[in-house]
């Protein structure tokens, strides 16, 4: 996971970099502080300040960087906008649907993350990507994140349901089941007239 976001982040100031104009409409250290704590909701240490009962680890994550910022002594230099854009970038960012449609702060976010997993693209060329993997090696990162998924999915499936996580509680969790909580379930529950 460490490694997962070292990438992103270096991914990400390529991706920027390399493009004149999203270099002037994004936010290097929104950026920054976005990639590398976009995970922290994966925490998994006993009695994490960091994970809730009740929330997305999307959510989780975005709380918690918000509070990092503003615990620091140099955190009357963010104003509220990059606040909220790191909040933002940090809670979409699984939600490529969302966040592609966002500011370019965000939504560069998600694009990052997601070239992780899919390979270069987005101004970024194979030779920079394969040196940026080659720093901080992608061993481990599909049983990772399959084992954060499934974590979510046995300690608060309730904030699985109706997502991309789903999946994986359904192939992989035992006793896991969505039945009677998704929308769908809700909506024919509901009188028709
Ligand atoms: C799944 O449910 C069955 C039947 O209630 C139970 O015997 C089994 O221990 C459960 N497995 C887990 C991993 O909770």
């Amino acid at each position: 996971m460490y490694n997962h976001v070292m990438r992103t982040w270096l991914l990400g100031t390529l991706m920027v970099t390399n493009n004149a104009t999203l270099a002037t409409l994004v936010d290097p250290e929104v950026q920054a502080v976005s990639l590398l704590l976009h995970d922290i909701g994966f925490d998994q240490s006993p009695n994490s300040p960091i994970v809730s009962p009740d929330r997305r680890f999307e959510v989780d994550g975005a709380i918690a960087a918000r509070e990092f910022i503003k615990a620091l002594a140099s955190s009357k230099q963010w104003d509220d906008h990059p606040l909220q854009l790191v909040w933002d970038s940090i809670a979409l960012h699984s939600e490529a649907r969302y966040a592609l449609f966002k500011e370019p702060d965000v939504a560069t976010v998600s694009t990052t993350i997601h070239m992780d997993f899919g390979g270069p693209g987005n101004g970024v060329t194979r030779a920079e990507y394969d040196a940026v993997v080659a720093a901080f090696p992608k061993a481990g990162l599909r049983d990772a994140v399959l084992e954060a998924f499934m974590w979510l999915c046995r300690t608060k499936p309730g904030v699985t349901y109706d997502t991309y996580v789903q999946p994986f509680g359904e192939r992989f969790v035992a006793n896991y089941s969505a039945a009677g909580h998704q929308t769908i379930d809700l909506l024919l529950s509901a009188p028709s007239d």
